[in-house]
């Protein structure tokens, strides 16, 4: 098993990377949430496919347990699906020592997240991620959120848990599309933090292709390091920590843009192609950089181009739309390097409409 602390000023906790913990959740969560009751939130497929095993292993170590079950997809990262949970939550008498477990992909895990912190002021909480968007990233940082029709992740909280525990096992069925789609955010980690790491996932991408299960702790394991460093001092998004949302700016305006026909991790690859190309554009990354990024991204099956054609003035539309909702402002991550990153505050409309073009599908 390996182990990844993260320490940051709301708390110290680390995050477990193996195969087969699963099976032994109850015990390991036993010794930081106490309680004769854990509330277990996970969505219907994943519940399927995994649950059994986690109620099976929390009953063992003592717990008494209360599955509840959200339908898949992005859909349910909104209010009237956390106004549920907090029905069930009642219904329960959960309090403010009950545990609540996230079992699933990062939709359950934000929006757990989110139930966890604001249900009596906050609740103790722990994930069990089970897809790579979850395992690499959205387990770790303590960020949590729900959606508005205004936009993504507008109503959230920030809510460390007490314990992560991923076990790489359960990567086994996650449908192809999905696994790939996650692995963009390792794409982004190296991008930001390790030239090396990124070759070393040129140099693996067959056995990461083929979840053997050794690459993958050691894959999760890097990036759980490269995002724990970073947030660590940095868990309100002040500073260091922006350079996370590499990627992500046009990224999100894609996602909504396509109606989440997209997973996320597939629009967060062609938003850091985005800022690639707008930085390659500018003279401050060179074009050498960017082939090697499209060889990463394509060996990992992800798209660097959109699947249909995108209005850029519609892609605009919801930049300036963010912008105005994020309080004026709009910095850009921009590649200088694989492995090096800078934050930019006078990306031109022109420069994204550029960028935007070159991505529209081949004759679209
Ligand atoms: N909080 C953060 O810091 C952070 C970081 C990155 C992403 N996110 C959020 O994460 C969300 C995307 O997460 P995701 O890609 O994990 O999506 P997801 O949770 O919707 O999971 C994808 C699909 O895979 C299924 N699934 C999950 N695990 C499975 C398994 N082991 N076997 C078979 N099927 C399985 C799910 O039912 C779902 O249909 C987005 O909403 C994004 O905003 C948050
Ligand atoms: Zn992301």
């Amino acid at each position: 098993m390996r182990q990844v602390p993260v320490n940051t000023r709301d708390g110290s906790y680390r995050v477990l990377i193996g195969r087969g913990l699963l099976t032994q959740a109850g015990r390991l969560l036993r010794e930081l949430l106490p309680g004769p009751t854990a509330i277990v939130v996970s969505d219907t497929t994943v519940a399927r496919t995994h649950g059994g095993r986690l109620i099976e292993a929390l009953k063992a170590a003592g717990y008494g347990v209360r599955l509840l079950e959200v339908p898949p997809g992005e859909p349910s990262k909104s209010l009237a699906q956390a106004d549920w949970l907090y029905a069930a939550l009642a219904d329960a008498q959960a309090d403010r020592a009950t545990p609540l477990l996230a079992l699933g992909g990062g939709v359950v895990s934000d929006l757990a997240g989110f139930v966890s912190a604001t249900w009596m002021r906050g609740m103790p909480f722990a994930i069990l991620p089970t897809t790579t968007e979850a395992d690499l990233d959205a387990s770790l940082g303590g960020k949590t959120a729900v959606n508005h029709s205004a936009g993504k992740n507008l109503i959230g909280a920030f809510h460390q848990p007490r314990l992560v525990i991923i076990d790489v096992d359960c990567l086994a069925t996650l449908p192809d599309r999905d696994y790939a789609a996650g692995l963009a955010e390792s794409v982004k980690h190296a991008m930001i933090a390790d030239r090396g790491f990124f070759e070393w996932q040129i140099a693996n991408h067959r056995h990461i292709g083929q979840r053997d299960p050794q690459t993958l702790e050691a894959l999760i394991e890097r990036n759980c390091s490269i995002k724990a460093e970073v947030v660590a001092g940095d868990e309100r998004e002040a500073g260091p920590r922006m350079v996370l949302n590499l990627g992500h700016t046009v990224g999100h305006a894609f996602e909504a843009e396509m109606e989440y026909e997209l997973r996320h991790g597939e629009c967060v690859a062609l938003g850091i192609l985005a800022a690639s190309l707008i930085a390659a554009h500018r003279g401050t990354f060179p074009s050498t950089g960017h082939e090697r990024l499209v060889v990463l991204l394509q060996a990992y099956g992800l798209p660097t181009r959109l699947p249909r054609p995108v209005t850029v003035e519609a892609v605009l539309a919801r930049l300036a739309h963010d912008k105005k909702v994020r309080g004026g402002r709009r910095n850009f991550v921009l590649p200088t390097a694989i492995g090096e990153v800078q934050i930019v505050g006078d990306v031109q409309d022109a420069e994204i409409a550029h960028a935007a073009e070159s991505l529209q599908p081949i004759g679209g």
